[in-house]
């Protein structure tokens, strides 16, 4: 019996587009326990959701927001082998490092669960139970990698081998981390065992497999019919691809010892594929959090269920739990799973193994109390439509331009000012005194929370922080036009209007700032001497009475000096020289033969370099200019990450003249330099010995 006869259907939402379901169910990727969480989990997954999440709660909707360690998966036990200790000592140390990251950064779970759970362990084995009962998996023997030496199947990363695509090596038995490919142990090239380092032997075992091909037609309809529209087009286009290449059965089951166990009789040494597992964890969670109400986050047809994750996770999201769901029956299917591109760091990808990236217990000791610059940063730039970089030079200007320059500016002459011309208080206005450029800025202020809102309810962070920043330079404009301090000695009437006006937009964003900027809104509310206040408070014009006291003022925001981002690019260039240092060469193997009259038709010849500059709106091109004894020419070339132009003036380089023209952005160039590639992935010149003269054939 498949899933489609099974007795049960899964509940639709049943809440129109764009109307309000009763309750959401915000759930946050769980990230795997063996190693410390970075900028890229901020920006990718949770300080989205907790933007979300903190929105809705303002609204007064009913929400929980879920998190957790991912804590089985073949990494979490090799880590455990490198360092001598048990799985649960590896995961155990990380989850606590993670939670209390996630906790500073004002990350509001209502639960931060793990998966090394007794609840996890109860709830995953009884799901995997109950789709074996239905009879929604089919058994299969077949034969798999198998150390003699440890006497263990050889599951995902614990076999690596040649990649049958790149042909770098280390490729895992799971993916190639260097092209990207998705693998299976059967297709490496040169397998061998990760723990011991021998070559494994194939050995019979009986795995279970979800048959993702009988899902087809309901992913078709679920997905490319019934989503098309509001899920965002990364998201969409990565499910209609795997759906129409076609799915394949997938094992939900390993021979592994670190995992929850097979709940079937004799599988001694199976448990639970770590991705059958973890999205079960968000259903455990919420059982752990609410034992007696968790059902009507997961099956009432009024909630609305939304998974915050990065790309990297989207088949797993999209394709395989909704059809674990469907195939058990009773739970909801995700209404939007709003997954964001990569985060790269200073240009590079980041990578845990290469320590190419910003450790947020590292930036939290480095920038104590600044956990909303992060925030702020990592949202106005956030990988929303297509990956992103993160620069230091860039936060650095974000914070002393932005947050500093308008928003902090902007609050703190208003509340300076306040206490000069009127000891603190909010000064009492009637209406009839305010001036038509006066209604026209409160009719702009008051529809922000509209258009934020819409913003935010449709997951798009970026534009919603923007427009939070258009209040506060509604705000700065509106007191650089009207100058109080220049006014007050004539007009204090006028200045009482201003000052009250500029409060109420204080006021405002204060509201307004809270679900990205948790920690300055709080602030804020200190500052005014209000308490917090919901959303739809900041529809009202007036937030703050005539006569109301404020509190002395403080900065919401500091400068960022020049030798504090220094310190920081320089701890990324060591970084950066270290690996440089411990990279291993990759050698590809040899390319196909050519002939000595093929060879012959390259025109290699000695030129020199005489000027250089970047090609305008690229990283990585130099526009070269070339004598080669026979003419001056135009070279394009992709060094420019490696070379600034005046290192490479007055170079001698060896020059593959006779390369068909190319066009590069527009400028024609004439020839290839030859450049190596470094084991780090970095180019050097292929240089000709000194004594070579410009214009000679190389052969
Ligand atoms: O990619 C990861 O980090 C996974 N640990 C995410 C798991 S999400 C969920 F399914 F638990
Ligand atoms: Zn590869």
């Amino acid at each position: 019996m498949n899933s489609q006869q099974a007795g049960v259907e899964n509940a639709t939402p049943i809440f129109k587009a764009g109307s309000t379901p009763k309750r959401y169910t915000v759930t946050s990727a769980l990230p795997y326990a063996n190693g410390p969480v970075h900028i890229g989990h901020l920006a990718g997954v949770y300080v989205p959701a907790d933007i979300y999440v903190r929105y809705l709660r303002s609204r007064g909707r009913d929400v929980i927001f879920i998190g957790g360690s991912d804590e089985h998966g073949v990494p979490i036990t090799i880590k455990a082998l490198k360092q001598n200790t048990t799985p649960q000592a590896i995961v155990d140390h990380y989850h606590t490092l993670i939670k209390d990251s996630f906790e500073k950064f004002g990350i509001s779970f209502d639960i931060y669960s793990r998966t090394s759970s007794k609840m996890h362990e109860a709830t995953a084995s009884a799901f995997f139970k109950e789709l074996y009962d239905k009879g929604c998996f089919i058994e299969k023997t077949s034969m798999q990698y198998y150390d003699t030496e440890q006497h263990q199947f050889l599951a995902d990363r614990y076999i690596t081998g040649t990649c049958p695509h790149c042909h770098s090596e280390g490729a895992y038995g799971d993916q190639c981390e260097k092209c990207g490919s998705a693998l299976s142990p059967d297709e490496l090239i040169d397998p061998k065992s990760t723990i011991s380092g021998s070559t494994p032997v194939k050995k019979e075992t009986k795995h279970w497999y979800l048959p993702l091909d009988r899902y087809e037609d309901f992913l078709k309809k679920w997905i490319l019919e019934g989503h098309r529209d509001d899920w965002r087009p990364n998201v969409y286009g990565q499910c209609k691809s795997w759906i129409d290449l076609g799915l394949q059965p997938r094992a939900v089951t390993r021979d592994l010892d670190w995992g929850v166990p097979l709940p079937l009789p004799d599988t001694k040494g199976k448990v639970l594929y770590v991705w059958f597992d973890a999205p079960i964890g968000y259903i455990s969670a919420t059982k752990e959090l609410l034992p007696e109400d968790w059902e009507k986050y997961w099956k009432d047809d009024q909630t609305k269920l939304v998974h915050f994750i990065g790309k990297d996770n989207i088949v797993f999201h999209c394709i395989i739990f909704p059809c674990m769901l469907k195939a058990e029956g009773s739970y909801l299917l995700p209404d939007n799973v709003p997954a964001n591109e990569f985060l790269n760091l200073e240009g590079d990808k980041i990578s845990t193994s290469r320590n190419w990236a910003i450790w947020l217990h590292e930036y939290l000791e480095d920038f104590p109390g600044k956990q909303d610059v992060l925030r702020y940063v990592l949202t106005a730039n956030a990988p929303e439509t297509k990956d992103n970089d993160f620069t230091w030079k860039d936060f650095q200007a974000r914070n002393n331009n932005e947050l500093l320059a308008v928003f902090g500016n902007f609050v703190n002459r208003t509340v300076v000012l306040t206490h000069k011309y009127f000891e603190g208080k909010v000064p009492s206005v009637s209406e009839t005194a305010y001036t038509e450029a006066d209604k026209e800025c409160l009719r702009e202020m008051c529809a922000f929370p509209d258009r934020i809102a819409d913003s935010l309810e449709h997951y798009r962070f970026r534009e919603g922080l923007n427009e939070l920043m258009n209040l506060a330079r509604l705000g700065n404009k509106y007191l650089t036009d009207n100058e109080p301090w220049k006014v007050f000695k004539t007009d204090p009437e006028r200045v009482k209007v201003v000052l009250n006006i500029s409060l109420q937009i204080a006021a405002h964003l204060a509201v307004l700032c809270e679900p990205f900027l948790p920690f300055t809104a709080e602030k804020l509310c200190r500052i005014l001497n209000t308490e917090k206040s919901g959303w739809d408070a900041a529809e009202k014009e007036e937030l703050l009475q005539g006569g109301h006291l404020l509190n002395p003022a403080e900065f919401l925001f500091e400068k960022i000096e020049d030798e504090v981002i220094q310190k920081q690019l320089d701890k990324l260039a060591a970084i950066k020289e270290a690996n440089k240092k411990n990279a291993k060469p990759n050698y590809e193997p040899q390319k196909e033969a050519v002939s000595f009259e093929d060879f012959g038709k390259m025109d290699l010849r000695v030129a020199e370099i005489t000027a250089a500059e970047k090609v305008a709106k690229t990283k990585k091109l130099l526009k070269l200019t070339l004598n080669t004894g026979i003419d001056t020419r135009t070279v394009v070339s992709g060094i420019a990450e490696y070379y600034k132009p005046e290192e490479v003036v007055g170079r001698k380089v060896c020059l593959l003249a006779n390369l068909a023209p190319r066009d590069f952005k527009g400028i024609e160039s004439h020839g290839m330099i030859l450049m190596s590639e470094n084991p780090d992935g970095t180019l050097c010149f292929v240089e000709p010995a000194k004594d070579a003269v410009v214009g000679m054939q190389i052969r």
